[in-house]
């Protein structure tokens, strides 16, 4: 069986981002599981705020573009979201909105999306660790033809919870983090059998 191609990234540009930490931490749990996997930063990709005269002038943005075929050259996403007014950030809405996208008139529908997998995860120095963004961060995948594991995790009290070495001072959560990252790779595993 092929190692299942995944892509992780955090919905935050911050650096010293919680959810950066905790998305590298599930991206090597990933890799120990049989994956192979490609972090990247959002900040890389420069997206300007979706703008339909753009895209009409000039088409997607370079840094669109290759946020895009990153998703369309993965099986599987792994994604730690914060959470902003009890929702998606408007980075990560942003991301998505640019990656769904056609490129020319023959490209499937939502070929960066479309039967995808996806594990989601979040962090925040509040109480509930960021979990209401991903009720929206869920719907929004799920309606775009990601299969999003029922599984996640959540990591309160962020600001306290990664040691000098960006680990999960945690055991159980860091624990709970592994099982994830292996259940996306074997539901990925799964679906490409
Ligand atoms: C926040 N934060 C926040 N936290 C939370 O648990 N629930 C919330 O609704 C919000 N709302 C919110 C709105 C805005 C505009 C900001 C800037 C922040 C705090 C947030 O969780 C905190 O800044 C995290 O550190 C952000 O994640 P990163 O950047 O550390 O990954």
């Amino acid at each position: 069986m092929s190692q299942p191609k995944i892509v992780a990234f955090a919905g935050a540009l911050r650096t010293g981002s919680y959810n950066k930490k905790l998305v590298a931490i599930a991206a090597e749990a990933a890799r120990a599981a049989g994956a192979e996997v490609t972090v990247v930063d959002l900040r890389e990709f420069n997206l300007p705020l979706f703008d339909q005269d753009i895209e009409d002038a000039t088409g997607l943005p370079d840094g669109a573009k290759r946020f895009k075929a990153l998703l369309r050259a993965s099986d599987a996403i792994l994604l730690s979201s914060p959470e902003y007014n009890s929702s998606i950030p408007g980075v990560l809405k942003n991301a998505i909105d640019w990656a769904s996208r056609s490129e020319t008139d023959d490209e499937p529908d939502l070929v960066a999306f479309r039967g995808k997998t996806a594990a989601l995860l979040s962090a925040s120095p509040g109480a509930l660790g960021g979990l209401r963004s991903l009720i929206t961060v869920r719907a929004i995948l799920t309606h775009i033809g990601v299969y999003v594991l029922p599984d996640q995790v959540s990591v309160s009290k962020a600001h306290e919870a990664f040691g000098d070495a960006g680990q999960l001072k945690d055991e159980r959560k860091a624990k709970q983090v592994a099982v994830l990252a292996k259940g996306l790779v074997d539901f990925t595993n799964k679906l490409k059998a």
